[in-house]
């Protein structure tokens, strides 16, 4: 059980680290407590914590808009921005920074392509990579199962949905991790120029991917756009390499994370560990309770477009704020005993963990077919998996991707 407690020293929006994620959770439940929204000097964003809140303000895009949600949180140095400007990436986003009219047009188009029987062809392929991966490590007997199975494994699939071929892909993201530094992490200058120049390359690359369905036309997300764009509907060459883009990045670490967080939450908890190799029927939902409890993002970004009022605090017009879901998913007022981790919640799909309102987060289902399908092979072939005793979990330094940078396991 987790018997978070807040610090009793410092009051909570003195003791948020925005950076830290190892374990914010006492510090979130504190803030729920004490301060549901507070301003927090180093990053210049006010922070919400509460359920209500969070979901109140992903469902107004006019009041609270999402067109800050890619901006680095850290100001970019000269020397990189002036490259990153030649390199055409200023202003881009796929859908999540876009705001109406645009992001409804280029979302209806994208969802013809982002649809459940394109995630559902991907089944099998998804199932046997799942098998083989678990079958090449199952005689060691002890992993780092991020590197064995949770890092990889969505790497492919959205490799497999884009259409990258399997020699690119080591390149490919390796450059995608330079976006998640850039925008959520804390670089010297130095470090953000080498991170630009990589996010020149992958913005090419995404561009060369589009311009080779023109020429070949294949059947994967970048083909199907270029299809729909010959058949008439309204879309860029450039927004659909911007929705490579970010696809590219949106699918992989986050699915890597849930996975990840969930192997990590189930043994920590292993009684649900138990009952889903006794019972695999349990498994999508507990894959919600992952997402509610442990969610591979805690926190988005909006910025308000005029004074607003929210849980009874003034917020000026042109305020940046920092939502945090991993806070408002433990909220009382909405999850009872929010602070436990229990697979057969009834509510546990009404966490914010995937956004809320015209934004709500596209690879949902894809995310949790990923999960699902990896916890089923899982459980079958090493039920009696456990964690390796006396390791410490480290989270890559951020604000908002919470991410087990490794997880040893044993069977
Ligand atoms: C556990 C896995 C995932 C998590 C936690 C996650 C979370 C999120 C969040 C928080 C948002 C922003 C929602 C908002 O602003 O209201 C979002 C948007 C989005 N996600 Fe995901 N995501 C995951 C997996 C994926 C995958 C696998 C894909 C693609 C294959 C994907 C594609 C997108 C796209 C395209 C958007 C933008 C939607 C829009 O602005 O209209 N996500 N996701």
């Amino acid at each position: 059980m987790n018997t978070a407690v807040g610090c009793p020293f410092h009051k909570a929006s003195e003791a948020y680290k925005p950076f830290d994620l190892t374990n914010p959770f006492p510090v979130y439940k504190q803030a729920r407590e004490e301060e549901p929204i507070f301003f927090n000097e180093e990053l210049g964003y006010y922070v919400v914590t509460r359920f209500q809140d969070i979901k109140d303000i992903f469902g107004n895009w006019k009041v609270f808009t999402s067109e800050n949600a890619q901006s680095p949180f850290k100001t970019i140095a000269p020397k990189a921005k002036a490259l990153m400007d030649e390199g055409g990436l200023v202003g881009l986003s796929g859908l999540s920074g876009r705001i109406p009219p645009d992001h409804t047009r280029i979302r209806r188009i994208v969802s013809m392509a982002f649809n459940m029987s394109r995630f559902k062809k991907l089944e099998p392929r998804i199932r046997d990579l799942a098998v083989s991966m678990i079958e090449d490590f199952s005689h060691k007997g002890k992993t780092n199962i991020i590197k064995d199975l949770a890092y990889d494994l969505p790497a492919h699939v959205i490799f497999m949905l884009l259409g990258v071929p399997n020699e690119d892909v080591q390149q490919v993201k390796s450059w995608a991790e330079s976006r998640l530094l850039l925008t959520w992490g804390d670089l010297s200058e130095d470090e953000q120029l080498t991170h630009a120049q990589n996010l020149v390359k992958y913005w090419n690359y995404c561009q060369a991917l589009v311009a080779q369905r023109k020429e070949n036309p294949t059947d994967d997300l970048p083909g199907d756009l270029v299809r729909y764009q010959a058949e008439g509907y309204e879309i860029t060459d450039r927004e659909i390499a911007a929705m490579c883009y970010s696809a590219l990045f949106a699918g992989h670490e986050t699915t890597t994370s849930l996975i990840g967080n969930g192997i990590r939450e189930l043994l920590i908890h292993r009684k649900s560990w138990e009952a889903l190799c006794q019972n695999p029927e349990m498994i999508p939902n507990a894959v919600e309770e992952i997402l509610r409890y442990s969610p591979s993002i805690v926190s988005w970004r909006r910025r308000s477009t005029e004074e607003a009022i929210i849980g009874g605090v003034s917020i000026p017009a042109g305020s940046n704020i920092l939502l945090l879901m991993g806070s408002g998913n433990r909220d009382e007022t909405q999850f009872e005993n929010g602070e436990i981790f229990d697979i057969e919640r009834k509510n546990a799909n009404q966490h914010l963990s995937m956004g809320s309102g015209i934004h709500f987060c596209l690879g949902a289902p894809l995310a949790k077919l990923e999960s699902k399908v990896v916890l089923e092979e899982l459980t079958k072939r090493l039920p009696n998996l456990k964690l390796t005793p006396d390791q410490t979990f480290e989270f890559a330094h951020n604000t908002s991707f919470r991410a087990p940078v490794a997880l040893e396991v044993e069977w």
